[in-house]
């Protein structure tokens, strides 16, 4: 179903309610104060919020940051975001602490056409993630146009990023939005062949639906990271002391037996007695010994994930391959991210998300060579398996 976009409406004079994902990793700035440790996510809100800014609209910005749990958390503050967005959109961002009620609308109405805010966390209220109607109306109250723009919460039904929309006229998507949507559609409906997915990570059972949906797709898809112990233990491989999930030994079973043409798992592996700093790392083929676990893909495994996926004409990859953070637990990693940035290069397209494998790709210099980086995690995983995004069902149709 085809949505509103920011084409369809005009934003003159107009209070923009934009929900953007701006929950991104903070740090701590010299003088002890937090700060944005990585931008990324706020960079890919400019198109949206600078459209309405030029076309005379004034921007509300709303978003998550963390789990605060429902109440308010000075460590979970968005004031330091909106700092961190007026210094790249070079404009002033004003912050205001509270998320809805009479003071913030009256800034709000004081508020000059082609200006901006952020208000503060939308957790810091129980009613967000109840998506209860009280908070979705209160919401609602301060907009004149809602515009979605967090794709990286489209898969949460929320107040502010579904909920809202009922109280509204008008609801559309933001230009990020438009701009995941369009390249993930292409990944999952019409993907050119060969077809490489790479899925990592640690857990098989944050990944059932897509493993399933793109064991139907794909040519090839190549399993690493933690994940991959399960499936070898449940094909009787020794795994020693990896990481495994005990209670999804069946699921895997299933999955492995559904999607055995085109699933491969790791040959080989490096492994230690920890994922540590300190850990000394060898290679292993085959079985792992039983005082050691698998941190990370082996070289047999780079040759051949490299050899598909250069073969690739679309890949898609989320998850990394081993304990990434750590230099000895690295170099599978790296090899996929050169791999797939390799393959863009030789014309295929290519799809890398989830917060791991897009800090992995700026680790190995490969991220402007990625056809598409997307900015979901959780979001990117279900619209792969086909299941519905509340954050953009919920928008007016177009
Ligand atoms: C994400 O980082 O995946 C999104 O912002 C959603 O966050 P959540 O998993 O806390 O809902």
């Amino acid at each position: 179903m085809q949505k509103l976009t920011l084409d369809d409406i005009d934003v003159r004079g107009k209070r923009v309610l934009i929900r953007v994902d701006f929950n991104v990793p903070l740090d701590t700035s010299d003088d002890g104060s937090p700060c944005v440790g990585d931008d990324t996510r706020i960079r890919a809100a400019l198109p949206t919020i600078r459209h309405v800014l030029d076309n005379g609209g004034r921007a509300i910005l709303i978003s998550h940051l963390g789990r605060p749990g429902g109440q308010p958390d000075p460590d979970l503050s968005l004031a330091c975001v909106a700092d961190h967005l007026g210094s790249l959109i070079e404009e002033r961002v004003r912050f205001s602490s509270n998320t809805v009620g009479e003071t913030v609308e009256e800034v709000i109405n004081g508020m000059s056409d082609g200006s901006i805010i952020l208000l503060e966390n939308t957790r810091f209220d129980a009613g967000e993630k109840s998506n209860d109607e009280d908070f979705a109306k209160a919401l609602a109250d301060l907009a004149d146009v809602y515009v979605n723009d967090a794709f990286g919460a489209a898969h949460r039904a929320h107040a502010s990023t579904a909920g809202v929309a009922e109280f509204v006229d008008t609801a559309a998507l933001g230009r990020l939005m438009e701009k995941e949507i369009a390249a993930l559609t292409r990944v999952r409906d019409d993907p050119e062949h060969p077809m490489v997915a790479i899925l990592g990570g640690s857990k098989v059972s944050d990944k059932l639906g897509t493993i399933r949906a793109l064991s139907k797709t794909a040519d090839r898809l190549l399993i690493g990271g933690a994940m991959s112990y399960t499936f070898l233990q449940v094909l009787g491989h020794e795994v020693g002391e990896s990481r495994i999930e005990a209670d999804r030994l069946e699921t895997a079973e299933s999955l492995y037996e559904a999607a055995s043409d085109t699933l491969l798992l790791p040959s080989d592996h490096v492994v230690a007695d920890a994922p540590a700093a300190d850990a000394e790392a060898s290679v292993v083929e085959g079985d792992i010994p039983e005082d050691q676990m698998g941190l990370d893909i082996g070289p047999a495994t780079i040759d051949t994930y490299r050899t598909a996926i250069l073969d690739a004409a679309t890949v898609v990859w989320n998850g990394p391959m081993g304990v990434f953070e750590l230099d000895q637990f690295a170099e599978g990693t790296m090899a996929i991210a050169n791999a797939v940035a390799d393959a863009t290069d030789a014309d295929a397209f290519s799809v890398v998300g989830g917060g791991d494998s897009v800090s992995a790709l700026g680790k190995s210099g490969c991220t402007g060579r990625i056809s598409h980086v997307s900015t979901g995690g959780g979001a990117l995983l279900t619209f792969l398996e086909g299941a519905a995004l509340p954050g953009i069902d919920a928008l007016t149709d177009a």
